[in-house]
């Protein structure tokens, strides 16, 4: 498999051209009508280099369904490619796949441009949805085992938990082979491309990748699930909330998120650290090298300059994960703590791992950074400590011992 590209700070337009406030027709009478949100720099936690969209769809037949919205902020432009196509009174049906405001956030503002429209979630949508907003008299929720004819269209339901929250569901249109997934399959891009094919499978791989790795990690065994009930559904096309259309590339998709879901790994190391006075670095530097006599790829990410969402997607398919902190005021680095704490969060599996680190006289962050890897269920090796500033016979041992642990490619 290629290596993939690391992408840094593009501000917001990964392609050329211009964006429009048109409807895009994806299929014949099934328009995107989202909203492109080039500004946002963090998505809780996540750092969007890249901004992001939020997707919505409208399909037109004997009856007109909206399929989800869009962020509170942007219904205008929602808005106003939905008028692009049709006047907003002919929506019959709004569809919630997924109720987190990203998706959500424009139906209390839809709602009086739609009277005739119901509002139809899943079970527990319609649980979250009045939660956030109240009472809703046009909502009404789905019965997963039975769709809507729109008219020469279906709308099927599936219910996926947990993928991203217990409501999310995909909407699938048979006679288009079209499935809408919401979340899954999304990737924070703010770009007038709307197809994979236009923006490149490097890109969209990469930004997939990342949005796996920082938000839908800890369900890996409910995506398995939905990428089961996916096989058996006739796609051409797979229109998520976030990004890019899938429509060259959902092959290659789906084997990702199976690898992804599975918790498959390569023999790769990523060694995240932080340092005080560079004594710990030369210590990643050391444990590198012994990587890299056994023929391991390794990423070397400094926490004062990567971001821990992009560690994550570093990490998302490597076998090794070594953290390395020197003790400041009895504990780890703050930033290491910080990384370690959204680290445990993601709930990895199948990994080995390893803490090293450098001290004056306490010493504690190495068994601190430990006691976290242990937590989160890793294979461990054995913690390397250095006191003040290893000579080089220091980091010769620390690499010969390392090379031990490691079993080569
Ligand atoms: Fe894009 Fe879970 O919201």
């Amino acid at each position: 498999m290629p290596r993939p590209i690391r992408i840094k700070l593009v501000v917001g337009s990964p392609g050329r051209g211009k964006d429009t406030m048109k409807a895009i027709e994806i299929k014949k009478g099934v328009y995107w009508v989202g909203a492109i949100d080039r500004k946002i720099r963090e998505f809780h936690g996540y750092k969007t280099h890249l901004g992001t969209t939020y997707n919505a769809y409208l399909v037109v037949d004997d009856r007109t369904a909206l399929i989800d919205t869009v962020k509170e902020h942007l219904f205008d432009e929602m808005l106003e490619r939905i008028k692009d196509v049709i006047d907003p009174k002919q929506i019959d049906l709004i569809i919630s796949n997924h109720s987190e405001m990203d998706h959500s956030g424009s139906i209390l503002k839809m709602l009086p441009h739609t009277p005739k429209a119901s509002l139809l979630t899943s079970p527990n949508g319609e649980s979250i949805l009045e939660k956030h907003f109240g009472k809703i008299p046009a909502l009404k929720k789905i019965d997963p085992a039975s769709g809507t004819k729109l008219g020469k269209r279906t709308l099927n339901f599936a219910l996926m938990p947990m993928v991203h929250w217990p409501d999310s569901m995909a909407t699938y249109i048979p006679e288009e082979k079209l499935l809408l997934p919401n979340d899954a399959f999304g990737q924070h891009i703010a770009s007038h491309e709307r197809f994979d094919d236009e923006l490149g499978w490097n890109i969209v791989r990469e930004e997939a990748a990342k949005y796996y790795a920082n938000i839908v990690m800890p369900y890996g065994t409910q995506v398995s699930k939905a990428l089961d009930t996916l096989e058996g559904l006739d796609i051409d096309m797979i229109a998520p909330s976030h990004g890019v259309i899938l429509r060259s590339h959902i092959k290659d998709m789906k084997a990702e998120y199976r690898k992804w879901s599975g918790n498959i790994t390569e023999k790769k190391a990523v060694i995240v650290y932080e340092t005080m006075w560079g004594s710990t670095e030369k210590m990643a530097n050391e444990i590198r090298g012994a990587f890299e006599e056994k023929g391991i790829p390794v990423d070397m990410m400094d926490l004062v300059t990567d971001d821990i969402s992009d560690v994550m997607t570093r990490i998302l398919e490597a076998e090794y994960i070594c953290v390395g902190s020197p003790t400041l005021n009895n504990n780890m680095m703050p930033k290491v703590s910080a990384f370690l704490t959204y680290l445990k969060g993601l709930a990895l599996k199948n990994r080995k791992a390893m803490a090293f680190g450098s001290y004056g006289w306490g010493g504690q962050s190495v068994g601190q950074v430990e006691g976290i890897l242990k937590e989160c269920g890793f294979d461990m090796m054995e913690s390397v400590k250095a006191q003040y500033v290893p000579d080089k016979e220091q980091l010769e041992g620390i690499r010969k011992k390392f090379e031990g642990h490691i079993s080569g490619s």
